[in-house]
């Protein structure tokens, strides 16, 4: 779909296809790699390949439906990151939310506000019904997302105390939204 070049790195920047339900293997070494970092997202259950399958497959039918946008990010034949935005249901079909990660080694160099612009695009046009708030959940301690957030003009609306548990300690969530 877009090859970006940075870092000196040419990168795949592409929609999740059928071919990634084949490849789920390196979409679980990807996701895998992440939890081994325990990093500030909310995920800690680690998935086997008939989970990681079924994922996919989900993904790619909310996708197909207009739900859901789905991005994949592959750098020397290998998943490096994905960004999603998935409509909420019912009497919040209005709200989009983002899910976001770069493996290490590719942070820091531009990518993630690459590919904001692209899914923040997409969701304009892909989306059905189009959202009109576009909202993210970060953990408080994640200046780099929260840094994302706030570089796109997200604002944040709400802090909820407590909602995670890392490292045996309680960390609020921030919620940020942009309006459409
Ligand atoms: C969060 C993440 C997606 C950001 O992507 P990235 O490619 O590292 O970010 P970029 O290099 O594109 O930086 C984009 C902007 O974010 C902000 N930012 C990034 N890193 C930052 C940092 N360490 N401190 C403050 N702001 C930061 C800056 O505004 C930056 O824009 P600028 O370089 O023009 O000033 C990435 O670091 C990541 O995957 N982290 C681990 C997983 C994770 O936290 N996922 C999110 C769960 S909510």
């Amino acid at each position: 779909m877009e090859k970006v070049i940075l870092g000196g790195k040419e990168i795949l920047v592409r929609k999740l296809v059928a071919k990634d339900i084949a490849r789920a293997k390196d979409h679980l070494a990807y996701f895998d790699a992440l939890l081994d970092e325990d990093l500030y997202i909310s995920t800690n259950k680690r998935m086997v390949l008939k989970e990681e399958k079924s994922y996919l497959k989900d993904m790619l039918a909310l996708q197909k439906k207009g739900k859901c946008v789905y991005l994949v990010s592959e750098y020397d034949g290998k998943v490096i990151s994905h960004v999603e935005a998935r409509l909420k249901e019912d009497k919040s079909r209005h709200i989009a939310v983002l899910g976001f990660a770069i493996a290490a080694g590719f942070r820091h160099i531009g990518l993630g506000g690459r590919l904001w612009e692209i899914l923040l695009s997409l969701c304009q046009t892909d989306l059905s019904p189009k959202p009109r708030i576009i909202e993210a959940g970060i953990f408080v301690g994640n200046i780099a997302s929260l840094g994302l957030a706030k570089k796109f003009g997200f604002r944040q609306v709400a802090r909820l105390p407590n909602q995670f548990i890392q490292k045996g300690q309680l960390i609020d969530e921030i919620i940020v939204q942009l309006y459409l």
